[in-house]
């Protein structure tokens, strides 16, 4: 790993901005809920895993909104609620509602499993919910079933719920898996294009001891590109952001496609994210180990400055990259800690 002094960090940081140790300015916090789940996707936690956090470490909807707004005074000004399935945790648009209020945040969105999502999309659209992420890895009811332990039909419900609320845009994730949902590619775009959703395919990675046997159906998305581009006419560069996706659009459709290469094409150099977990650890990469515990200062009454001043010094410990390549498994938290 490479380091380099976190005064430059901190001098960095005289403005209202965070910029880490690598000149990378962070906008963006993922924040996790909970790390429960209501499936049990194979490649992200195990069957009978329930070792879950404890309630009384939970950060209260009190607590998350004091740090969201210590960051918004950072500069970050995009928050993605994730979990865990993030609509297990009761009564979330009351906390949505608080965050999207917050002043500095223009950008509040939700990934989801969409199970419960056809109950909840137009309270969480009402708090300020504008957007959202839903994975979905195939539309064969059976395989979604092997796949998540679940049934398919409530989260395609949940996604046409969410249309219906004026959620926009609509973004399925689906993870790229050689000999499990290899042969879907293609419908899955149809359906995309028939509902008006973006597609997002993702490379699976190492995280986790369930991601890491998962890398036995690793896929390198360039391959799923050239294929697709076979079928379908191509054009790159749409739609640059911030973001980990590089996206395609499909010629004369409004569909877009992004593919997400942790593995075959990672995308550090330009990271704009920390990830807030359910008991108030901040994790400072996907990739690495790399922490700072902020429950301990919320609950010993920390000033506002005070807080503040944490999450640079927490900043400043941000790696350069993360290193599922070389290190493939040395991630031992599940996906659904950090939220992906
Ligand atoms: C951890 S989930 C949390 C939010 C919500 N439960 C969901 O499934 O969208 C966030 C994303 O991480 C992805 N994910 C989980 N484990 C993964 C792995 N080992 N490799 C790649 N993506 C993974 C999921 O497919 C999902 O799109
Ligand atoms: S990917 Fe999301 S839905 Fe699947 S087990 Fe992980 S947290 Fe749950």
């Amino acid at each position: 790993m490479t380091t380099r002094q976190t005064s430059d960090t901190q001098a960095g940081n005289s403005g209202k901005s965070l910029i880490d140790p690598f000149n990378r300015t962070i906008e963006y916090v993922r924040l996790s809920v909970t790390d429960k789940c209501n499936l049990r996707c194979f490649y992200c936690m195990p069957k009978h895993f329930d070792d879950f956090e404890q309630p009384s470490h939970w950060l209260t909807f009190n607590e998350i909104e004091r740090v969201i707004r210590a960051f918004a005074d950072l500069g970050v000004a995009k928050v993605r609620i994730t979990g865990g399935e993030p609509l297990v945790r009761k009564h979330l648009p009351v906390l949505a509602n608080k965050l999207s209020q917050l002043h500095g945040i223009d950008d509040l969105s939700l990934s989801t499993n969409a199970v419960l999502l056809s109950r909840h999309s137009q309270a969480l659209r009402d708090a300020g919910v504008s957007r959202i992420n839903v994975s979905l890895d195939t539309l064969k009811p059976e395989r979604f079933t092997q796949i998540t332990g679940g049934k398919l039909q409530p989260v395609l419900d949940g996604l046409m719920a969410a249309r219906q609320s004026g959620m926009a845009p609509i973004k399925i994730n689906m993870v790229a898996m050689k000999g499990i949902n290899d042969d879907e590619f293609e419908d899955m775009l149809e359906f995309c294009l028939e509902h008006d959703f973006t597609l997002r395919f993702i490379e699976t990675m190492p995280v986790g001891e369930t991601g890491t046997s998962a890398s036995h159906h690793y896929l390198n998305l360039q391959q799923v590109k050239q294929r697709l581009a076979k079928r379908f006419d191509l054009i790159p560069g749409v739609m640059p952001g911030g973001g980990p996706a590089r996206y395609m659009q499909v010629k004369n459709t409004r569909l877009r496609i992004g593919f997400i290469t942790p593995i075959s094409q990672h995308f550090c150099d330009t990271c704009n994210r920390v990830r807030l977990s359910v008991d108030g650890t901040l994790y400072l990469c996907l990739g690495q180990d790399h922490k700072y515990e902020l429950r301990p200062l919320l609950r010993q009454g920390v000033s506002e400055d005070g807080l503040k001043n944490a999450i640079v010094e927490a900043i400043a410990i941000k790696p350069e990259k993360h290193e599922f390549r070389d290190k493939p498994g040395q991630i031992v938290r599940f996906m659904s800690m950090t939220g992906g």
